[in-house]
């Protein structure tokens, strides 16, 4: 018998829990921040009410009506769109090496918190946490500090994956987000009163309506929603998939885009709010300090933590603690992604499933460790998302838009939800989401190919960001033209 959630509370806490991530605390500032600051929120609002809400709707009802994780739901669905399950799978996998790491340097600083010490050399974060070397390709051995928390996390995660969907995850993620709530409300509340804060909110919202014009505006309005709702890569239809059939799927969704973007903007009010605080003790533009990046969390927010009047080791702790529940909620939700898609093809017990998973997985992410960690994880993160991700979204979208009955998904849909979609729906699939995406894809790809990315040499974007493409595309046909064992067409008339 297929796991299930206990009900419907713990189903939507844990896709809640995967949803609001790094994303939404460390991503969305910058991204929003950087292209057209309030103007925006009106890519960004049209993006989930044409994609993502859509896009979720549909791989939960995928999800709870063929009962498998994505390359056995699509195979159910048709035969031939197996294949990519297993790369939507494999994009999982990558992503679950590096998004590891980031998880360390959190519980670091976590661990900093509680004394402050982090010192106030911004490039401390560089040169002495991570040891970076000057390129990807130059690995300069294992950061001895990030050794040890480097093996509690995956202590913690491979604890609960092993625990399995209703003991584990289920249970992680209804006592977790609570606390994580908490902690963000504090970090508001201390944010927007923190002199200066008006300075970051009004540069967060101050619409630059020019920005509309830009296409790169929307392609990054699309490619924030689908990293922040986590679809398009076989999280949502494995989580869906241990749904009972008669479960609300359309209510679910809206709740669970609500939920991540309403916490998204929200935090993203705290957040700028401290980068006003923070430019106005530099006495620098709002905009240098809010272009941070990767460094906005680890680099410009210890500097704002210590420089605050009162609470500093407080407010440190709300920062970090909820930065590190929000990852291991994400995290643990890439990994059962991969572990659900192995469990069903192969039809094999839930412990093996997880070790040939959680094993490579760890041993892979070592390199992410090095010294040539943050540079590798820069460049496989920015192939797999905007390459990787929107690939596999928008062939999800095109095939069962343009070669599967839709509108069968719909009526599955409505069958048993309060509200019911319209047909708006189908169109919204067929057409919008396949065009914004297909148009993403080419410029992106134009893009890489042209200009490389973010000055690193070109032998390492070769074989870091490409490599990771040829890697998801090489090891999702392997696994696609595996035998699956009995159990796998067992299941397939269960489906029908
Ligand atoms: N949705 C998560 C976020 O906003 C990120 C994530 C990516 C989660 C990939 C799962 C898988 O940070
Ligand atoms: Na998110």
């Amino acid at each position: 018998m297929r796991e299930q959630w206990n009900n419907k509370l713990g189903f939507l806490l844990a896709a809640i829990g995967s949803a609001v991530g790094l994303g939404n605390i460390w991503r969305f500032p910058y991204v929003a921040g950087t292209n057209g600051g309030g103007a925006f929120l009106i890519p960004y609002f049209f993006a989930i009410v044409t994609a993502g809400i859509p896009i979720l709707i549909l791989e939960y009802t995928m999800g709870k009506t063929y009962h498998g994780g994505a390359p056995v739901t699509l195979a159910r669905m048709n035969k031939k769109f197996e294949i990519l399950g297993w790369f939507q799978t494999m994009v999982a996998f990558v992503i679950s090496t590096y998004y590891v790491a980031i998880i360390v340097w959190t519980l670091k600083y976590l661990q900093f918190s509680l004394t402050l010490e982090w010192g106030d050399d911004p490039t401390g974060f560089f040169l002495n946490f991570l040891g970076a070397t000057d390129s990807a390709s130059n690995l300069g051995g294992i950061q001895m500090n990030l050794l040890f928390p480097f093996l509690i996390v995956w202590a913690i995660v491979a604890f609960i994956m092993y625990k399995g969907v209703r003991h584990g995850i289920e249970v992680v993620c209804r006592v977790t987000l609570p606390i994580l709530m908490l902690l963000i409300v504090l970090l508001v509340i201390r944010g927007i009163t923190l002199p200066g804060a008006v300075d970051g909110l009004n540069y967060l919202f101050q619409p630059d309506w020019s920005a509309l014009k830009k296409p790169g505006v929307w392609v990054a309005a699309y490619g924030q929603i689908f990293f922040s709702l986590s679809i398009g890569f076989a999280i949502m239809v494995s989580y869906a998939s241990y749904l009972p059939k008669k479960t609300d799927v359309v209510n679910s969704a809206c709740i669970t885009a609500t939920a991540n973007h309403g916490f998204e903007v929200f935090t993203a009010i705290g957040i700028f709010g401290i980068v006003g605080f923070m430019a106005g003790q530099q006495g620098v533009d709002v905009a240098e300090v809010a272009g941070g990046g990767v460094g906005l969390a680890f680099m410009t927010f210890p500097t704002a933590i210590n420089a605050l009047p009162a609470f500093n080791a407080l407010f440190a702790i709300c920062f970090f603690g909820a930065l590190f529940i929000a990852a291991i909620t994400s995290m643990i939700s890439i990994l059962q992604a991969v572990i659900a898609s192995m469990h069903d093809k192969f039809n094999i017990d839930h412990n093996v499933a997880t070790t040939i998973v959680v094993l490579p997985s760890f041993l892979i992410s070592t390199i992410f460790i090095t010294g040539g960690g943050l540079n590798i994880l820069d460049i496989v993160d920015s192939f797999v998302n905007n390459l990787g991700i929107v690939g596999c979204g928008c062939a999800e979208v095109f095939l069962l838009g343009w070669f599967f009955k839709t509108e069968k998904l719909r009526e599955e849909a409505n069958r048993y939800s309060n509200f019911s979609i319209g047909k708006w729906w189908n169109y919204a699939l067929k057409f919008v989401t396949v065009f914004v995406l297909g148009v993403m894809i080419v410029l992106n790809t134009i893009d890489y190919v042209c200009h490389g990315y973010g000055g690193f040499a070109t032998k390492d974007v070769a074989i870091f960001g490409w490599g990771a493409i040829l890697f998801v595309i090489v090891a999702g046909f392997i696994f696609a033209l595996m035998k699956g064992k009995d159990g796998y067409r067992d299941l397939d008339e269960i489906a029908h």
